[in-house]
């Protein structure tokens, strides 16, 4: 799972674990809240009854004290209004069938006066069920004169309660989802905010890795991921700055060689053609020797040149129809010394019409680069074939082959063929002194920049075959 999920994930259950949580204690206490208000009331409610009953007492009022009683009881929820003197007999009870019995014993009501009120939970004469009985004395000119009770149904009071507990719930419910949504939001964003320089970075991360040395990644605050952003981008400038001195120092010296090594090769030419005096056998040898040694290096010079050019972006390129045929037999004529001296023959096919859109001079130098190190590999007495195809029609690529029957490549070195300075292991000790590994990689860049493809794969029974596209000059006229 990518970061930027698993953030969001975690930010987003911890909004709602802490909303959950928040609602749930808010419920709680909304019901605590209820019960005490409930209490409350009722213990007004008693007091006030008690009042009305020590009112009805002072002004010898029966039917007064009665009235208060029968009023007191036919509340929602209230079972039973009574008034008991100190005997306990209830004189007055909201329930007739009550009045008259003796329901508290006196010493019950004695310390019931001297506590002032209670509360009892007591089952329901008649049906069992559960009462909460409140009890508050009556007093009356300086006397205690009894108590008052109320008797409320639990059921009812809870009831009204939850009823109450709904109501909230559902706005509580109607605000936590808002806040839900805003805060699932947040933790989108939050993850964003974090995992974006992450992403910034391993971004750049792979610009460098992949060569493009100027990409810099934006530096965002001054915290300590700012701080790696600014390192980060002070090291790709040392690196970046590194690469321009070593391709300075590459074109410069390249530049430096090329005239003395062109001169070493004139100068041997010219001692080889007789004009400064006849040559002995062995003179004649030596100067071929060193003719032979000019011209590689000339060629290896060359290479690193060109390569330096290309990443300095100096390299132009002139497209045209470039007939891979005859490419292939112009570069197959130009080894053909070196190739009757080792006595492998190259085979080239007939023009077929077949040509690509492609700056021919890069065209002549794959193909060379391709030969030679064909040439290079492959024993006396071998075979080189060069084939030309048309690729595959939606593409409108024309291909290449170059197929040896050389030793062919190592699987590991495969992939590496292409890459600068690479060459594949026990190459340096079978051909000496011949190559710098950079034929391939100056090949692949001069494909690439044109639209080609170029790779290596081996032959059976034996033998490599590096192939390349390029776009066909047909599509090109097409289009
Ligand atoms: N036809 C081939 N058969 C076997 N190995 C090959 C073949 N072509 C290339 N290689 C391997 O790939 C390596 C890289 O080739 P590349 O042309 O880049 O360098 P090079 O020929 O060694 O030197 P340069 O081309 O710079 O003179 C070679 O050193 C060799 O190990
Ligand atoms: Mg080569």
């Amino acid at each position: 799972m990518r970061l930027r999920t698993r953030l969001s994930w975690a930010f987003g259950g911890l909004a709602v674990a802490v909303l959950g949580l928040s609602a749930a204690l808010t419920l709680w206490a909304e019901d605590r809240y209820l019960v005490r208000k409930d209490r409350e009331e009722n213990l007004l409610l008693l007091s006030r009854f008690a009042q009305g009953c020590g009112e009805a007492l002072r002004l010898k009022s029966d039917a007064g004290l009665v009235a208060y009683v029968l009023s007191a009881s036919e509340e929602p929820g209230r079972v039973f209004a009574g008034f008991f003197p100190p005997n306990g007999t209830a004189v007055i009870h909201s329930d007739p069938s009550l009045r008259g019995e003796a329901i508290i014993p006196p010493a019950s009501v004695r310390k019931l006066m001297a506590k002032g009120s209670s509360e009892v939970p007591k089952p329901d004469l008649h049906t069992g069920n559960p009462l909460q009985i409140l009890l508050q004395k009556v007093t009356a000119e300086g006397r205690e004169r009894g108590v008052a009770a109320l008797g409320f149904d639990p059921a009812h009071l809870r009831a009204r309660r939850l009823t109450a507990l709904s109501n909230n719930l559902r706005r509580i419910g109607a605000v936590s989802l808002a806040a839900l949504a805003a805060s699932v939001l947040l933790a989108f964003y939050l993850a964003f905010l974090v995992t974006r320089s992450v992403e910034e970075l391993s971004r750049g991360a792979r610009a460098l890795a992949s060569g493009d040395l100027r990409h810099r990644i934006p530096v965002r605050g001054a915290d300590e991921v700012g701080d790696l952003a600014r390192e980060f981008n002070a090291m790709a400038e040392r690196l970046e700055q590194a690469e321009r001195s070593r391709e300075d120092f590459l074109s410069s010296m390249t530049h430096e060689l090329r005239s003395p090594t062109a001169s070493i090769a004139g100068y041997s030419d010219m001692l080889l053609s007789g004009e400064g005096g006849p040559l002995e056998p062995k003179q004649e040898e030596w100067a071929e020797a060193i003719k032979r040694s000019a011209k590689r290096l000339g060629a290896m010079i060359n290479n690193l040149l060109d390569v330096a050019k290309l990443e300095a972006g100096l390299l132009e390129f002139a497209p045209a129809e470039v007939p891979l045929a005859d490419a292939a037999a112009d570069a197959a004529d130009s080894l053909l010394p070196l190739a009757r001296e080792k006595g492998v023959s190259i085979r080239v096919p007939p023009d077929e019409g077949l040509s690509a859109w492609a700056d021919p001079d890069s065209v002549a130098q794959v193909f060379t680069n391709l030969l030679g190190n064909a040439l290079k590999f492959t024993p006396q007495g071998g075979e080189i074939v060069v084939e030309v195809l048309a690729g595959a029609e939606s593409r409108g690529e024309v291909l290449a082959r170059v197929c040896d029957s050389g030793p062919g490549i190592a699987d590991e070195a495969l992939a590496k063929l292409f890459t600068r300075f690479y060459q594949a292991p026990g190459t340096r000790e079978k051909t000496p002194g011949k190559g710098t590994g950079l034929g391939l990689y100056l090949s692949r860049r001069l494909i690439e920049a044109q639209g080609g493809r170029i790779w290596a794969e081996n032959r059976r029974p034996a033998g490599a075959i590096l192939s390349f596209s390029l776009p066909a000059a047909q599509k090109k006229r097409a289009a």
